[in-house]
């Protein structure tokens, strides 16, 4: 990557920030215009919540379901496609399984006129920070956390790349009745694996066996996932594999801190709140 001022690292677009490097303004631009179909698999997911995860347990369950081998040449967020692997995704056979961090605005509109079904992952906001502050500080293409106190006023503000989650979440608040939409919780994955790899699996409309299940929910687990990180993420495995653990931002938050996050997220999300955090 260039050499760019943490200050130039992110720029916005419709209003949220974004990587200048990974997903810059033709990219966004482009993706506009991309053509969903009603048999994209399509994963959602606000940074640090478990997206990775996810892929990870979305490929096994395809390729349990169909047979099919997911194409992992593509990048995993269409945010960072351009044009030449919108034009190589555009030919992809389906079903295509797709990801991104956009915010529920920005994703395409195409994926909401053809009713695709949207499986959002969501993760406790507090852990989601902690991780984040910590990605910050590993991945060059983002401006690196100052210090704990700031990196948590930006991202109470929402000055963090993707944007607040705040508002993501409350994006996704509005559609959370939708079915076409599924929410599924880091916290709930981490509680029963075996369990959110079969809700997901029946929203697709794939049916497992038993033994697929276990088998996908052995080989997904932290350890596991973390193990195999060097082949399915290079040098950056450490850094997308940290900690994988509920409740790491209690070594973090002051209670001040704590009290403030409780707060805005009680006053402003309600289904949200309900979740399984
Ligand atoms: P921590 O930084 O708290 O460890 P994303 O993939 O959206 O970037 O999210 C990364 C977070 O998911 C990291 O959290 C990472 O450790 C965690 N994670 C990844 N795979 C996991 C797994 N199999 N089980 C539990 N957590 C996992």
């Amino acid at each position: 990557a260039k050499e760019i001022s943490d200050e130039e690292k992110l720029y916005r677009y419709n209003g949220v920030l974004y990587s200048t490097l990974l997903s810059p303004e033709e990219h966004l631009k482009c993706l506009e215009k991309m053509q969903a179909r009603e048999d994209d698999i399509m994963l959602v997911a606000y940074p640090k919540c478990g997206f990775n995860w996810m892929v990870g347990v979305m490929r096994k369950i395809i390729a349990a379901a169909t047979g099919v081998k997911s194409e992992s040449k593509i990048p995993p967020l269409m945010e960072f496609y351009g044009p030449e692997n919108l034009k190589k995704v555009d030919e992809a056979p389906s079903p295509r399984f797709l990801g991104t961090h956009l915010h529920p605005n920005n994703i395409p509109a195409s994926f909401y006129e053809k009713k695709t079904k949207i499986l959002v992952v969501f993760r406790n906001p507090k852990d989601t920070m902690v991780s984040f502050y910590h990605f910050s500080n590993s991945n060059p293409a983002l401006p690196s956390a100052k210090s704990w106190d700031t990196f948590y006023s930006q991202f109470m503000s929402g000055e963090v790349a993707w944007g607040s989650y705040f508002d993501h979440a409350l994006g996704w608040e509005k559609k959370m009745d939708d079915p076409n939409v599924m929410v599924v919780t880091y916290e709930e994955m981490k509680q029963d694996l075996s369990e959110s790899i079969r809700k997901v699996s029946s929203f697709y409309g794939f049916s497992l066996t038993d033994a697929q299940v276990q088998q996908i929910a052995d080989a997904s687990t932290f350890k596991a996932m973390k193990e195999s990180s060097a082949s399915s993420h290079g040098n950056m495995g450490n850094v997308f594999f940290r900690k994988g653990e509920v409740g790491d931002w209690k070594n973090h938050f002051t209670p001040e801190q704590s009290r403030e996050m409780d707060e805005v997220f009680n006053k402003l999300l309600i289904a949200v709140c309900s979740l399984n955090f």
